[in-house]
């Protein structure tokens, strides 16, 4: 009898930037030290289908599902145009692969960042983010509009801020088409002395902004009068925040008021990559994109709340 195939897991990359990030290469790596993995760089929704069907068809189904895509990028519209386009040449091919999407890592970021605001929520007797008002500063980014659009996912009252009106209300339209509601608005910071009225009545405020770039100043969170919770993504100085430290973890700020810093975000952002490679290479087909990362990171966040409840 002929011995059935025995099948590596290989990762193929498709990044629509000049350079494929070697952040994602190497946690698909250490996730599966024994996988292959190849990158394509400069890729266009164009280009997908021609890839597409070549790495789908020589494995025949058995090994397709041994094979998997990661899609990257920073250009946000390109990386949809893939996506669309990988989704579009599956759908018309005898079988599929599981398609992971990170694109720059603004998926399993975002999704961390609003399981860390929903866990400090919780634990500090706010309850879930259901109606809250939220704040996302710089929310036209990768990270920003992702965390925007899982906070109005979660039913929140969301306001991204933007240096320009139309390009926030751009971000703002189409989250609210996808939701089938009003739930983000734009407030435009085009100087720093405007971030006090984007989050005059925000409970929660997530700053989004580029790196080395401070968003929310000390009198800043003096305004915000109604704040609770504060969250930071940038890593590099100057951080998002002042006063709020990378590593500080629910630390109080001011009385009632607490931070949760870049990489305490960072942790729960590379478990929930981690585990969306690890979901992907177990399913044949399918994709892990920020719905699954956020199902992921609010996962980790619930088993923690009810470890401490159990105590
Ligand atoms: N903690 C983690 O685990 C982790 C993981 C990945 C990324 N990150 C960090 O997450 C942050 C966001 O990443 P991203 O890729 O979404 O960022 P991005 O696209 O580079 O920037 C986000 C937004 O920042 C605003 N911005 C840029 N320059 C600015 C300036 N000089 N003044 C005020 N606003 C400015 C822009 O908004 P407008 O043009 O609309 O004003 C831009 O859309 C970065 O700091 C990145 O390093 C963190």
């Amino acid at each position: 009898m002929a011995q059935q195939p025995t099948f590596k897991t290989v990762f193929f990359f498709l990044d629509t930037d000049k350079y494929c990030s070697p952040f994602d290469i190497l946690v698909a790596i250490d996730a599966f030290p024994d996988s292959l993995l190849f990158k394509y760089e400069n890729v266009t929704g164009e280009d997908a289908p021609k890839i597409v069907y070549d790495l789908l068809f020589p494995r025949g189904p058995a090994g397709a599902a041994h094979t998997k895509i990661f899609i990257n990028g920073s250009n946000f519209e390109e990386v949809e145009k893939v996506v669309a386009a990988t989704q579009k040449a599956m759908a018309t091919a005898p079988w599929g692969n599981s398609i992971i999407v990170d694109p720059r890592g603004g998926y399993s970021t975002a999704a961390a960042a609003v399981a860390k605001t929903f866990g400090a929520s919780m634990e500090k007797g706010m309850g879930s983010l259901e109606g809250k008002k939220v704040t996302v500063l710089a929310g036209t980014g990768p990270v920003g509009q992702t965390a925007a659009r899982i906070y109005a996912a979660e039913k929140a009252d969301v306001t991204i801020t933007s240096r320009s009106l139309a390009k926030g209300q751009v971000i703002a339209d189409k989250i609210n088409a996808e939701c089938g509601a009003q739930r983000v608005k734009v407030v435009e910071v085009a100087k720093p002395e405007q971030t006090a009225v984007a989050v005059k009545d925000a409970e929660i405020i997530l700053a989004a902004g580029a790196g080395g770039i401070q968003l929310l100043t000390a009198a800043d969170i003096a305004a915000a009068t109604k704040c609770k919770i504060i969250g930071d993504i940038n890593a590099i100085k100057p951080l998002g925040v002042e006063g709020l430290g990378p590593n500080d973890d629910n630390k109080e700020l001011k009385p009632g008021v607490f931070g949760i810093g870049a990489l305490a975000i960072g942790k729960l952002k590379i478990k929930t990559e981690v585990e969306m490679i690890k979901r992907a290479v177990a399913e044949p087909q399918g994709l892990f994109d920020y719905a699954i990362a956020y199902t992921i990171a609010k996962d980790q966040i619930l088993k923690k709340l009810a470890k401490a409840a159990a105590k």
